[in-house]
């Protein structure tokens, strides 16, 4: 299993690695491809549980999908993302949240979308055992206060903050930073700044590492962001496969004979 000591000491030898996953065949795929690290996001909220944002989702939605995938992983490092107001209004609450994530759901680690506010608090968790990713650039739980996903960090001041930022979780004790949706200039100067690796998405070529959401990875969202590669087709193979089963159940096709019991007498059942 990786460490976050392992993830660390990667850095600019070789690219990390990173997908989304929030059940357990899933995560049992994505660990077998040998990914180093699964993260359990809030984006489950769009992808797995219908929500338009990742606002509604819960600390107790985040144990039981961590869980899930951290009971199927085998080899990668479990990172669960603390969704939105679970930290950053008071500290023990905080602490509380995200030492469920590895008290209760056995991951190895939480990411924060970051801010001034998280910077104490990501010396707090590393202090008491709880490793931090950290995140900026584009964070969506920010979604009400930008109107929207736009880009980060497209000028200079802005770009200054993220830095700065940047730096201050490093020294706080933050493992890796994900930096979302910033250019790839910026992204570069981040990553040449810091120590520890950056993992990026609509970031650009010069992180340490990438991450995307497996939805859109593997094709099966029904939107994704112009910065995710679509690497299959699921949704084109559930779609045919649905299909399918329909039709051979309307014209009494399936089930065939191979899928049925042999005609057994009743009475002898027990
Ligand atoms: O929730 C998520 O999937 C994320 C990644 C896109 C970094 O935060
Ligand atoms: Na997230």
């Amino acid at each position: 299993m990786p460490t976050v000591r392992d993830i660390r000491a990667k850095a600019g030898e070789e690219p990390i690695t990173m997908l989304t996953a929030y059940d357990a065949p899933t995560a049992a795929l994505v660990d077998q491809a040998g990914v180093d690290i699964i993260l359990v996001g809030d984006s489950l909220g769009n992808t797995s549980l219908g929500y338009d944002t990742t606002l509604p989702v819960t600390v107790d939605d985040m144990v039981r999908h961590t869980s899930a995938v951290a009971r199927t992983t085998e080899d990668a490092l479990v990172v669960a993302d603390m969704p939105f107001l679970s930290i950053g209004v008071d500290e023990s609450e905080s602490v509380e949240n995200a030492g469920r994530m590895l008290k209760e759901a056995d991951a190895h680690a939480v990411k924060l979308e970051c801010g001034p506010h998280t910077v104490e608090l990501t010396e707090k968790l590393v202090q008491l055992g709880i490793p931090v990713m950290a995140h900026l650039g584009l964070t969506p739980q920010h979604v009400n206060q930008y109107g929207g996903y736009p880009r980060q960090g497209t000028d200079r001041e802005a770009a200054e903050r993220i830095l700065d930022l940047a730096e201050a979780h490093a020294d706080a004790g933050a493992f890796s930073l994900v930096l979302e949706h910033v250019p790839s200039n910026l992204a570069k100067e981040v990553t040449e700044a810091l120590d520890i690796p950056t993992i990026g998405i609509g970031a650009g070529p010069d992180c340490d590492g990438q991450v995307l959401v497996v939805d859109d990875a593997v094709g099966l969202s029904e939107w994704s962001p112009s910065f995710a590669k679509q690497f299959g087709n699921v949704r084109e193979e559930m779609e045919s496969a649905i299909d399918d089963y329909v039709t051979a159940v309307e014209s009494g096709e399936f089930p065939a004979e191979e899928h049925s019991y042999e005609e057994h007498d009743l009475d002898e059942l027990y």
